[in-house]
């Protein structure tokens, strides 16, 4: 038997300041997103806020619905927008943040898996890897990629693509 063994780079930074001034902004942009959400359910806000490579920034909130598989997280909201407004845009930054009825939550917020495929989707799409920054009180984990946020990850690899486009 062979094991593989995976390790997961993540910069946790203890300090905003260790950040750029634009990292920092758009953090800014995802903590006031927060306030944005419909979260009458889970009162649990999350803010992202997306950079493209042409500067525009788009942020998302979570919109939840009373059947609640019919909602969706704000990574979500935040990526199908930018890309569905700039499909030929690459994304080069996403910051997210979340706050429950105390405030900022103290650990860096932790995209849930359906968020991390669609966040890969993007990279895959179009070729180009992009800075996660997962925002908390206490910390900031700062990612290079998406990959690293979903190991062993689906990419389609083994799918007859040919057979599904005819
Ligand atoms: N949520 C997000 O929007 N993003 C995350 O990364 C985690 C969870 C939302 C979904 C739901 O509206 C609420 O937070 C509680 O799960």
């Amino acid at each position: 038997m062979k094991q593989l063994n995976l390790t997961i780079p993540v910069e946790v930074l203890e300090n905003k300041a260790e950040l750029s001034f634009d990292e920092q902004s758009l953090i800014e942009a995802a903590e006031k997103t927060c306030d944005q959400a419909y979260a009458p359910y889970s009162d649990f806000k999350v803010g992202a806020a997306v950079k493209l490579a042409n500067g525009v920034i788009v942020t998302g909130s979570n919109q939840e619905n009373a059947a609640y598989p019919s909602g969706l997280c704000a990574e979500r909201v935040a990526m199908f927008y930018a890309n569905s407004q700039y499909p030929d845009v690459p994304v080069e930054f996403i910051a997210i943040i979340a706050k429950n009825q105390q405030g900022i939550v103290d650990n860096p917020i932790a995209p849930c898996g359906a968020c991390r495929q669609v966040l890969l989707e993007s990279e895959i799409r179009y070729d180009q890897t992009f800075t996660i920054l997962l925002a908390g009180k206490t910390a900031i984990h700062k990612l290079k990629s998406s990959k690293d946020l979903l190991p062993l990850s689906f990419i389609g690899d083994g799918m007859d693509k040919k057979a599904a486009s005819q």
